[in-house]
């Protein structure tokens, strides 16, 4: 079978590395900008993950038995119903599914309609009554434009003073344009985040393995927000209790909702968790595999991973049983100086086989580009290093031994991915 992927980042390297296992893959196409990683199992199409019409065309000729889309853009501008409607078989929700990503007040929603525990909050479009309101909880909350921002439309509040100017950053300022001109003022929640994807074909709803990322760029979670720095799985803060709460007052009723809104949901739901005082509640949903959880996650999953896809794209995830590497996974990435800001591009990167040499080593790509016979630079998050270990510490240690072969100038990475985890088992 062919398989072509939409996406170029490091989630989707992995994706690729383990499409390639499997023995029903006979070729991955990927579409335009792939990074180095991708190139060395994949061939570029030089079609965007956003044109649809040209990717359907493309794939149809080419005789493409099952698309796989990486990153929401696509998703959330309905390249996967797009590709359906010509006959494709893909593995990603339509444009309806993925309003849960798209639109964070749909998601609230639709997550009171069906009972799904998250954060209270209100809806806002008028500046002066968001600040009314602001004012009179006494600032801690946070404020989040409606629509995709990148990562970057969340500001977490701690004073009034905070709080007001984030109204203003979005409401008057507009600085995400149209994804900010409505907002949620959510109720702050404590405790501690996790990750849970599940894969689901409409029907039946399996979660992955638990994972957790970093979302600071700095230690003891400083700084700005990222994509992501790093990724470990499992996060022990999953329990099996959490697991079977998750499962029923969160996967569940998501499936209910996802079945009678009549969504066409046959991929992932990735559910951002808040574990702590008030319960589990959902932060988020993402429509899609994380980035870099997806680095951490699929070297542990055992299965055939273009079968687990086929299943899901045909409604036969009910007889799929996932088998999982007992060991855990930490994957540490490795930016650009300057990242999330301005970073430069073009930076040498030397000792990746030396790092890819160690035993359950994998360097995953990101923003890699291979120039005559170097490996550069490309983009701010360059690398992820993942390792697998007999417990989280052994991944960890294992992990950044393989980061401590890669360099490239002013290399920038976590040195406490996983600490959380750490803490927890001592
Ligand atoms: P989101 O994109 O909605 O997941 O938000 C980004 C980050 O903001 C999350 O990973 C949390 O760290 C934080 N966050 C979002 N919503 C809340 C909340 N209601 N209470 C506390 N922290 C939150
Ligand atoms: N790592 C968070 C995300 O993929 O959105």
């Amino acid at each position: 079978m062919k398989i072509l992927l939409l996406g170029a980042g490091g989630r989707e390297h992995a994706l690729a590395w383990k499409l390639a296992q499997s023995k029903q893959t006979e070729k991955i196409y990927v579409t335009s900008g792939a990074n180095a990683g991708l190139l060395e199992v994949c061939e570029e199409i030089g079609i965007k993950a956003l044109e649809g019409a040209k990717l359907a065309e493309f794939a149809k000729e080419n005789k493409v038995g099952l698309v796989v889309i990486g990153p929401e853009a696509p998703l959330c501008a309905g390249v996967a119903e797009e590709l359906r409607k010509s006959g494709l078989a893909v593995v990603g929700p339509d444009l309806k599914g993925s309003r849960l990503e798209g639109s964070k007040i749909f998601a609230k929603k639709f997550m009171r309609k069906y009972g799904i525990p998250t954060a209270d909050f209100r809806i806002f479009s008028d500046p002066a009554l968001a600040k009314d309101y602001v004012s009179s909880i006494g600032g801690r909350c946070v404020v989040k434009a409606d629509g995709l921002a990148a990562g970057k439309g969340v500001f977490v509040c701690f004073s009034e003073k905070e709080a007001l100017e984030a109204v203003k950053a979005t409401l008057e300022d507009k600085e995400f344009g149209a994804a900010g001109s409505e907002i949620l003022i959510e109720e702050f929640l404590e405790g501690e985040e996790a990750s849970i994807l599940a894969l689901t074909d409409g029907k039946t709803i399996v979660p992955l393995e638990s994972a957790q990322d970093h979302k600071r760029v700095f230690d003891n979670d400083r700084g700005p927000n990222t994509g992501g720095m790093g990724a470990y799985s499992p996060a022990p803060v999953v329990t099996e209790e959490i697991l079977e709460t998750v499962r029923r007052d969160i996967l569940l009723p998501t499936l209910k909702g996802i079945r009678e809104e009549g969504m066409d949901y046959r991929g992932v739901i990735y559910a951002g968790l808040m574990i702590g005082p008030k319960g589990v509640n959902v932060l988020e949903y993402n429509v899609r595999f994380g980035d870099p959880e997806t680095q951490a996650v699929l070297p542990r999953l055992k299965n055939d991973l273009a079968e687990v896809f086929q299943a899901v794209e045909q409604g036969r995830l009910g007889d799929v049983r996932l088998e999982w590497d007992e060991r855990a996974a930490v994957c540490v990435i490795m930016a650009a100086p300057g990242y999330p800001g301005k970073y430069p591009k073009g930076l040498p990167i030397t000792g990746l086989e030396e790092a890819r040499a160690l035993p359950d080593t994998y360097v995953f790509q990101a923003g890699t580009v291979r120039s005559g016979g170097e490996l550069l630079t490309n983009g701010g998050r360059v690398l992820g290093v993942t390792a697998l270990g007999a417990t989280i510490g052994e991944a960890c240690r294992a992990a950044y031994e393989g980061v401590g072969k890669i360099s490239f100038p002013d290399a920038h990475y976590r040195r406490d991915i996983a600490y959380r985890a750490l803490k927890n088992r001592k």
